[in-house]
């Protein structure tokens, strides 16, 4: 029986109906049992300034407080202007500071983009993957998950409607699973 993992999960758009965070719902209700899902809010965290780091908001420190808590991270985003969202970038740098005390430092993660287009984030997967490199976190490389046509996939309810989505998904998520026990088993 594999240990208990508690995925961090930050979702790179703030909307109500968004495909990024039904996509995030639809890896968690298919991951390996022993993979717990923490969804974390990342709207709330003031813009990054280094001149608050001597006092920092209590949002900062809760948020790093909840990363820091968690064993591996799951990032899905969106794509704006073929680049990372500047929400997610914002919540990337508040957890990366202060200097060397980056909670993002050595947790495996995975990353998934899309949009309702046919690129499927392609251009926000490879920005966020830069910082991950720089970051120190581990990272699934294959399967590169861009997921095109998002806006077809989900019911009225928000779960997801596609087979061969969830199918794929799943194998996604073993393969997280797999990518976090190499790291830290
Ligand atoms: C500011 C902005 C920029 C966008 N740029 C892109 C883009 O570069 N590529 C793309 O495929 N979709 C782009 N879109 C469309 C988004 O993929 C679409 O709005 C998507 O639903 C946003 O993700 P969400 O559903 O998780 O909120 C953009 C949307 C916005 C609001």
């Amino acid at each position: 029986m594999s240990k208990t993992r508690k995925i961090a999960v930050i979702v790179g758009s703030l909307r109500k109906e968004s495909f990024s965070r039904k996509l995030a719902k639809a890896i968690a209700a298919v991951a390996p049992e022993n993979l717990s899902f923490d969804f974390i809010d990342i709207g709330q965290l003031q813009n990054f300034d280094q001149d608050l780091e001597p006092a920092p908001p209590a949002e900062w420190t809760a948020f790093r407080d909840r990363v820091k808590a968690a064993d591996a991270v799951l990032f899905v985003t969106p794509e704006y202007n073929r680049g990372l969202p500047g929400v997610l970038k914002n919540a990337i740098d508040v957890g990366s500071r202060p200097y060397g005390s980056s909670v993002w430092n050595g947790k495996p993660a995975a990353v998934v983009s899309n949009s309702p287009g046919a690129g499927g984030g392609f251009g926000a997967y490879h920005q966020l993957r830069q910082s991950l490199v720089f970051l120190n976190m581990p990272t699934v490389n294959q399967p590169e998950t861009y997921i095109g046509g998002v806006a077809a996939m989900f019911d009225e309810h928000g779960a997801l409607t596609n087979d061969s989505t969830r199918q794929y998904l799943t194998g996604f998520a073993q393969t997280f699973a797999d990518v976090i026990e190499r790291n830290l088993g």
